[in-house]
């Protein structure tokens, strides 16, 4: 097993939903955690919140959009944290217009830029420093519309998830001979606040049924905490209730 405790890792959309999990389930571990998204306030009540835990936990307000954001966001965890041995490319958003008809341009570009760019800026960033280190984990959320695009997750979003399964791909040709792994995962419908922005948000009963953000926090830590010589490149996670979606 990979032990955790003591390990940097960087996790963007770290504000809300799976991120929040996520940097809540690897502090309880042990592990320093930098926390990524744009709104500071939510980042620093987190961040209260882990503290007592032992591990440190960087806030750090960026829009993942801005590629100077990102690059700042980038040098202060190596400068406050050290290495980072894991990077979370989590931070994402939806827009409400699904179909072609609907989707403007502007649209479009936001939901590329947020869910799939800022991915490659990040891995673009850290990548060349795992690999110079011989190890390092990278874990790409992306989505079930990765696999089955649809008019509901729509066209931007779906697009912008299966260009992540590409990158996380391309991820491990240039990582694995220097022991650095890629893993996407790819969540069915999890109760989060981004199925607000649905054109109908589904209601609080069906969200009960649906995956929850510490179900996929699990999975992240599972991937994270394998030994480095296994990579578990793509991991789907379905809710067990096939009637929610
Ligand atoms: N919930 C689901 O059913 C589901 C299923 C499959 C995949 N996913 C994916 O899982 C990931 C997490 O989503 P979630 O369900 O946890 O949704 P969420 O609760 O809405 O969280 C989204 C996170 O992304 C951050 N974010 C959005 N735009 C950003 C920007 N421009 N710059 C920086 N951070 C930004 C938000 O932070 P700020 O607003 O503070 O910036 C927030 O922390 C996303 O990539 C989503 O596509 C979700």
């Amino acid at each position: 097993m990979n032990n955790l405790s003591g390990q940097s890792v960087l996790i963007t959309g770290a504000s809300s939903g799976f991120g929040e999990a996520i940097a809540w389930q690897f502090a309880q571990v042990g592990a320093h955690v930098a926390l990524v998204a744009r709104r500071e306030e939510k980042l620093r009540a987190l961040a209260d919140r882990i503290e007592p835990l032992g591990g440190r936990a960087l806030v750090c307000p960026c829009d993942v959009g801005d590629e100077a954001q990102v690059r700042a966001s980038v040098e202060k965890t190596f400068t406050e944290l050290g290495p980072i041995d894991v990077l979370v490319n989590n931070a994402g958003m939806n827009v409400s217009n699904r179909s072609i008809a609907d989707t403007t341009t502007a649209d479009w570009r936001q939901v590329l830029d947020v869910n799939l760019i800022s991915a490659y800026l990040f891995t673009n960033l850290i990548l060349p420093r795992m690999k110079a280190r011989g190890v390092g984990t990278i874990i790409n959320v992306a989505s079930r519309a990765a696999n089955y695009p649809s008019l509901l997750a729509g066209v931007a979003y779906s697009s912008a998830k299966m260009g992540m399964q590409a990158l996380n791909q391309i991820t491990n040709q240039e990582g694995n001979p220097h022991g650095v792994r890629a893993c996407v995962i790819n969540p069915g419908v999890a109760a989060t606040p981004i199925l607000d922005r649905r054109p109908s948000p589904p209601p609080q009963e069906a969200r009960k049924l649906m995956m929850q953000a510490e179900d996929i926090a699990a999975t992240v830590l599972y991937a994270a905490s394998l030994s480095p010589r296994a990579n578990a490149d793509r991991i789907d996670l379905y809710p067990t209730n096939t009637e929610v979606s």
